[in-house]
Parts: C-alpha cells; structure tokens; sequence
C-alpha cells in the first residue's frame, strides 16, 4: 500500500520541493502551511508519516507534535529546524518525535530516514495483527492455552457444545474445568438459557437431593413452602454437576433417571416432572477407581461420560504457563492500576519451573499477589510467593578463601544485585545500605549488569 506523508512547513517551496521529492519516491504527500492547517488534516486524512518545521504562525511544530503523539502514539514525527534551534528539536525528541535535521536539508538523508520509518511502522501494524492472530487461535471463549493438549482441548469443546451429549470433565482441582463448563454453554445453542450449577460435595445428603430435584410443601420438617429444584431451573439449559464424584449411590439412581428418561419426581412430590437438560459433570476423582470401590455407579458413568474432556495439570503442559502468566499480569496490572511490563528472566524461570500443585488456579493468585508486590516495571522473583522462588533460590554466595574485604563486597553486591533484577531499591534494603553507597559501590567496583534476554 501506497503511505502517505504530510509535509508540514510555512516556507512554500520547501512544501513544494518536500512534496516532490517524495512524490519520486513513490509516496503520496499532503501538504499544510502550519500545524493548524495540519491538525485539520489529519483529522481527516490517514498519514502514516509526518514531517513538519518547528517554527511556524498559529501551532507551532511542538505543539503538533504534541497533538499526534496523543492522539496517535505510533506516526513517527521528523522535525525540520534551523541551525540555532537544536535546544528546541532536543526538546521534541523528548516529546516522542523520531528524529530532527537541520536545515540547509540534506534530502537524501530525509528520504533514508522516512524510509526506515514507514518500514518499521509497517512491521509493527503487521506484528500487531499477527499478535491478535494469533492470540485468536489461542483462545476459546475464556480459556486460554497453546499447548497441543489445550488445543485438542478447544477442538473437543468445539465439536460437542453444539450437540446434547453429555460431557465428563477430569482433571485436577484448579486446572480450568468449571472455565470448560461455561464454555461448552456458552458455544451451545442453549447460551441464552440458564446454565444452572450445584456444587455436589458442598450440599449434605438430605439438602443435595431438594437442591437437585426440588421439593414439596411439607415434605420435610422446614419445607413450608414448594420449591423448584435446580433440573427444573435448567430445563432447556444446562446444567452443571461439579464434583460429582461425591453424590451417594441414592442422589445417583435419581439422577441416572433423569439421564435415561429426563424424569424425576420433586422430594415428597407424586406428580412426575419431565425436563429437558444438558448435562455437564465435573470430577478430580478418578470415577473409575471410585466403581471399583464401590462408590460410584458405572451406568451412571457411561451415561454421564459420553464425551470426556479430560485436563493434565498444567506441570505436564508448560508452554501454556508464559502465555497465561502474561494474561494474568495484564489483567492485574489493569485492576491495580500499574504499568508493569513484563517478568523479569529469572522470575520468569521461576514460574517456568514450579509444578504448580494447585494448577491454574494457583498461577493466577500468584500473578495477583505478585502484581500487588511489584514495585517496578518488571516483576521480579522477590514479588513471586515462596513456592516458584523456591525453585530458583540460590541459597548461597560464594566468596573465595583469602579474598580482601573489598573483593568479597564487591561479589557480594553483584550476586545480590543479579538476585534481585537489579532492583537497586531492593538490593539496597537487603544490604542494609543506603541507595546513594549502593549507587557509589557499583561504581567504584564497576559492577554491571550482565546482558539478560527479556
Ligand atoms: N486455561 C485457562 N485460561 C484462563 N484461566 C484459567 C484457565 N484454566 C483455569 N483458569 C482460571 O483458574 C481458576 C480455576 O479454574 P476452575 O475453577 O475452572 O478450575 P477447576 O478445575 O474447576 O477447579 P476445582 O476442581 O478446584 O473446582 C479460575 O480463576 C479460572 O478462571
Ligand atoms: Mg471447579
């Protein structure tokens, strides 16, 4: 595509020699006699590029500067000015502008650098919208992961939201079974109906079969009115069984009935109830340990595991711990409010490398806490809770035999400055010094950073 520059100067045969120029180049150009003019046009127009002098009547060439990189962070801006005014270009370089020449212009230079620009700006539209790409591929519904098992997962949840059948969902505590649930409705034809859930291992026995069936008035001491139960609430929805590994054989039976025959009978009721459900279960059981023990009905089994969507822990599938970690601290970073960047490369191993026994769910608390610890614009493995800095910890520092007092300081200020990201703040509260002899120290035994990729 064809990038279009706008030429902004009051002298007009340095608009007209400008617009030329790049017209030979292959560009098209717009052209303003001051940043006013150039402000309208920009209203109207898409420029990918501005070039404009700073001295001119109306708006000045700092203050467009200023309008476009609020407005539009990413239109590189090259400033034109005299020879005495290198103060004032400096200044705009400041404010966000690419680059500045002075005048007399060397036009090939210009070409050079607008060249450069349109080309980078064009890499990073483009890296733009193949971040979104493939973030979409990513992604299904809430659910995030790259992992071949998360998108065996997403393909499942594709095939079988649409359909009735009925979905067994296993896994671990904490590995996104309930994110599945809601996912498989929401993709269904039934996502504007109700998707009822009951939490199975939180309800006793007596309350677990009203809850499910309902009940009528007077069927028990306390029932002084009729209530609904949740299959009712469901009905032409979805329901969710979570933890349906700890229904006695009794709740079992009712509900393997309402699987065969959608029926069911309120609790003290006579009348029979027919519904129409979607069923969705939960377990981080292993049912079928459960049948052989006894505990569990296998023909409610098959009936509830027509399609299983099974989840490993997320320390058997790694590659999805960056990207969630990544989401997770946008997310975070947004709710309180602060700018952090990134992971510094060692609390990024950090999180690489714990086994993470409460899954997803314990990734996403750290991610909080650790967003809530941040004090810089990276998070840093001091911000990590005990259990992945645990796996990175270096518990010693060592200092060789017969080393002078200051050589062992020097060791010891580098070591726990590389610790601590060079947090210099931190390093300093850890020493026990103050930031300015931190600031002398590294100094005076030229401590440097050792180059870490992001
Ligand atoms: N793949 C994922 N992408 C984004 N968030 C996730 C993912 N997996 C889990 N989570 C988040 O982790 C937390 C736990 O998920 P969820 O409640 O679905 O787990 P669960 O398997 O039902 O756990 P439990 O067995 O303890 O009930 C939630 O906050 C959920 O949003
Ligand atoms: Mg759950």
């Amino acid at each position: 595509m064809q990038s279009t520059i706008l030429i902004v100067d009051d002298e007009k045969n340095i608009r007209d020699g400008l617009a030329e120029a790049f017209a030979l180049e292959g560009y098209a150009t717009l052209t303003a006699q001051d940043g006013q003019e150039a402000q309208n046009i920009l209203d109207d127009h898409y420029v990918d590029l501005v070039v404009t002098d700073l001295k001119m009547p109306k708006v000045s060439g700092m203050e467009l500067l200023q309008f476009i990189k609020r407005r539009w962070q990413n239109i590189p801006v090259i400033i034109i000015t005299a020879h005495g005014d290198i103060s004032e270009a400096v200044a705009a370089m400041q404010y966000g502008a690419l680059e500045f020449i002075t005048k007399p212009l060397d036009l090939d230079h210009l070409l050079k650098l607008t060249k450069n620009a349109l080309e980078i700006r064009e890499l990073s539209i483009k890296n733009q919208e193949l971040r979104e790409e493939v973030l979409a591929q990513q992604r299904i519904s809430s659910i995030i992961g790259k992992s071949p098992a998360m998108r065996k997962i997403f393909d499942l949840v594709r095939k079988v939201a649409p359909t009735k059948a009925s979905v067994l969902i296993t896994g671990e505590s904490g590995v996104g079974k309930e994110l599945i649930a809601d996912a498989i409705h929401n993709l269904s034809p039934r996502r504007d109906k109700p998707l009822i859930k009951v939490h199975c291992a939180a309800l006793a026995e007596s309350l677990l079969e009203s809850e499910l069936f309902g009940h009528e008035k007077g069927a028990f001491t306390g029932a002084q009115t009729r209530k609904r139960g949740r299959f009712e609430m469901a009905d032409t929805g979805s329901l969710f069984l979570d933890e349906i590994g700890e229904i006695n054989q009794n709740v079992q039976i009712k509900i393997l009935r309402v699987l065969q025959e959608r029926k069911f009978e309120r609790v003290g009721g006579e009348s029979t109830l027919e519904v129409d459900v979607r069923f969705i279960a939960a377990t981080n059981k292993d049912l079928k340990l459960e049948i052989e023990e006894g505990r569990f009905r296998e023909d409610l089994y098959y009936r509830l595991n027509v399609v299983n969507i099974h989840v490993p822990p997320l320390r058997e599938r790694r590659e999805d711990i960056p990207l969630l970690a990544a989401t997770f601290l946008h997310e975070f970073s947004q709710e309180n409010a602060k700018e952090i960047e990134g992971f510094e490369t060692r609390a990024k191993q950090a999180l690489f490398a714990y086994d993470w026994p409460g899954n997803v769910r314990e990734l996403r608390n750290c991610i909080e806490s650790a967003v809530v610890m941040a004090s810089g614009r990276f998070i840093v493995m001091e911000d990590l809770p005990p259990g992945p800095r645990s796996t990175q910890e270096k518990k010693e520092i060592h200092i060789p035999a017969l080393s002078s007092l200051q050589e062992a300081e020097k060791i010891l200020i580098a070591e726990t400055l590389a610790m601590l990201g060079w947090n210099k703040t931190k390093t300093a509260e850890v020493l026990k010094i103050g930031r300015k002899t931190l600031y002398q120290k590294i100094d005076e035994y030229g401590i440097a950073q050792a180059a870490e990729q992001a």
